[in-house]
């Protein structure tokens, strides 16, 4: 058991903490936090309004991190954290840096902690399953009672979406700004919002937008369908891409409407320009999105459950949609009546059972996905008639780190990196589509490579900054001190970097036709840098069928009157090959229209019912 003690860190050691991880107006804030604490006596009164204030005693809270429950208890003292201890929790030995550093963050506290603020890697499961751990202890604290000890009755609203990530979130809070006269209620199954877009780094997929115009980017609706449908293997359905092209460039208007900063735009396997916004540095969207959401149902008065998982739909003797049925956390049960249901549950990327049946080549693969990633909603659709499409077709992603299966974003392949098989050398287009990249790795010896880049490629992306706080990166001030330390022969591995770096400057790959766009630097500015990656399973490409409304679809085509889905629990826009970038284009284009799609049917039916 780790015990953490405010009390036992001395002013500096918060400093220099503070001046690793943070910036420094965020240590210019810590610092001045830390003066006010040591001013204030054992019984000063806490400044928060009176539902926030933490009681004093030990409470305990649970998470799920990336190997399982995580368990802490947490001491408060005079209102404020005094004491973590880590009761239970088996995250592997690269998570440990990251939750002690957030241990230490905890410290302290009167508040809430928060994953897009506090989380040290941001897109880990750790990180999010020991916040989440601490906040149920502070909830305890607060007296507050969690939606996991809640038990909601039979009632009626207007929209249920089911799921609270990317999509669920967008779907909502496009409903709720076309009336907020609306009542939507969010159902998440996880204690935690966000599901795998927690996770999610890479960027936002969209053509011709202001972003792309003012960096002096030339791309077009046209060039981003050929490319989707290209990286697809020409498997997507037309309407879907169309819909999806035709729709982002807006959509990421939207998101900046709402807050989001998407003005940093890279480049992501198989697309031919530029497209992938992500906010400035180049750090992880997922985070910054769910904030953005958040903040947004909050505004809109939007209703979120966690720990309210869905069993199944209701439907009337026509065949339409009429609610759902609900499971609370303690296992009773209960009916959410509504005009309209979104499901936006996510893709069944953690149910590795149904993977390898559906696919069995993937049998034995680790997986990138959040545990709550399971495909429930397959059943609840199937049962009512609804059709699936394509649900053979499941995304590897080429670079997952080797021990921990932490995702490794492709934008650092986007911003200059190489890969590197055991012998030093170079063994494909680092920047094809994800299919053909994986493929290529899974032919090295182990089904291993190096990713290998310079300082510059770190310091242009900010996202590869959680992997170093994560320990995931080898480091050398020469490449013959790289190789040494990946165990790669240094005499080879400097004649590849040495023949990268002319092709760079050439614009021009020989050996295996990366494009000159896609070698943005050479790599020969030290420290250089290496990940052991392999691949692993990332995005469920095939799901329910949908037209280009988000309506649910039965095998004959004809839509179920009030059932609407988007994101990774649909199938068919993505092909047999995903391209990076377009996950978040479709969980946010595709909330967001079903959400819409969903509000005009609920203030349909308020009309015709008022008109009665
Ligand atoms: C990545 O950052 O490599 C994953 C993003 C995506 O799949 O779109």
């Amino acid at each position: 058991m780790t015990t953490f003690s405010k009390f036992q860190r001395s002013t500096k050691q918060i400093i220099s903490f503070c001046a690793r991880s943070f910036s420094a107006l965020t240590v210019l804030f810590v610092l001045s936090s830390i003066m006010a604490m040591s001013s204030c006596s054992d019984d000063d009164t806490p400044t928060e309004t009176a539902d926030l204030v933490l009681n004093d005693g030990e409470w305990t809270g649970t998470g799920e991190g990336r190997s399982g429950s995580i368990i802490v208890k947490v001491l408060v003292r005079n209102h404020q954290v005094e004491q973590v201890t880590m009761v239970s929790q088996s995250e592997s030995v690269f998570a440990q840096d990251a939750i002690n550093s957030l241990v230490e963050k905890a410290l302290g506290r009167r508040d809430l902690m928060s994953v897009e603020v506090d989380g040290i890697s941001g897109a880990t499961l750790t990180s999010t399953g020991v916040i989440d751990a601490i906040n149920t202890a502070l909830q305890a604290a607060m007296g507050r009672t969690a939606d996991a000890d809640k038990n909601y009755t039979d009632g009626t609203c207007d929209i249920v979406v089911v799921g609270a990530g990317g999509a669920g979130l967008s779907a909502a809070v496009a409903a709720a700004e076309t009336d907020s006269v609306l009542k939507i209620v969010v159902l998440e199954k996880q204690g935690i919002l966000g599901g795998n877009t927690n996770y999610s780094t890479g960027g936002i997929n969209a053509a011709e937008t202001a972003i792309q115009q003012e960096l002096g980017i030339e791309d077009s609706k046209q060039l981003f369908y050929d490319d989707t449908m290209r990286g697809g293997k020409y498997e997507n359905i037309p309407s879907l891409v169309r819909n999806l092209v035709n729709n982002a460039s807006a959509t990421i208007s939207w998101l900046t409407g709402l807050g989001a900063d998407l003005t940093d735009v890279g480049l992501m396997g198989g697309s031919s320009v530029r497209r992938t916004h992500r906010p400035k540095g180049g750090s992880a969207i997922g985070p910054h999105l769910m904030k953005i959401l958040k903040a947004a149902c909050q505004k809109e008065n939007i209703e979120l459950r966690t720990s309210n998982r869905v069993t199944g739909l209701l439907s009337a003797a026509d065949g339409s949609v009429t609610g759902v049925r609900v499971q609370n956390a303690d296992g009773s049960s209960y009916k959410l009546a509504a005009q309209a249901v979104v499901i936006a549950t996510g893709g069944f990327g953690a149910n590795i059972p149904m993977v390898a049946q559906l696919q069995p080549s993937l049998s034995g693969f680790a997986t990138l996905n959040h545990p709550g990633a399971t495909g429930d909603a397959f059943a609840w659709v199937t049962n009512i008639g609804g059709a699936t499409v394509q649900m053979a077709n499941i995304q590897i992603h080429p670079t997952a780190e080797a021990n921990s299966h932490i995702l490794i974003t492709e934008a650092v392949r986007g911003n200059g990196a190489i890969l590197v098989n055991n012998k030093g050398q170079r063994f494909c287009n680092e920047m094809d589509t994800r299919d053909v990249v994986s493929a290529a790795i899974l032919a090295q010896t182990q089904g291993e490579a190096l990713l290998v880049f310079d300082q510059k490629v770190r310091k242009s992306l900010a996202s590869i900054e959680t992997y170093t706080s994560q320990h995931l990166l080898s480091e050398g001030n020469t490449i013959a001190a790289l190789a040494a330390a990946v165990s790669v022969p240094d005499e080879t591995l400097s004649q590849t970097i040495s023949r990268y770096n002319i092709q760079q400057k050439a614009g021009r790959d020989d050996d295996f036709g990366r494009s000159a766009t896609a070698m943005p630097v050479s790599l020969d500015t030290p420290p250089f840098y290496a990940v052991r990656v392999t691949p692993a399973i990332h995005h469920t490409m095939g799901g329910l069928s949908v037209n280009t409304q988000t309506q649910v679809l039965r095998a004959d085509g004809t839509p179920i009157v009030g059932l609407y889905a988007a994101g990774e629990v649909t199938g068919g826009l993505h092909g047999a090959n995903r391209l990076g970038g377009n996950g978040v284009a479709d969980i946010v284009v595709n909330g967001r229209l079903a959400g819409l799609a969903a509000a005009a049917l609920a203030t349909g039916a308020m009309a015709a019912k008022a008109a009665v």
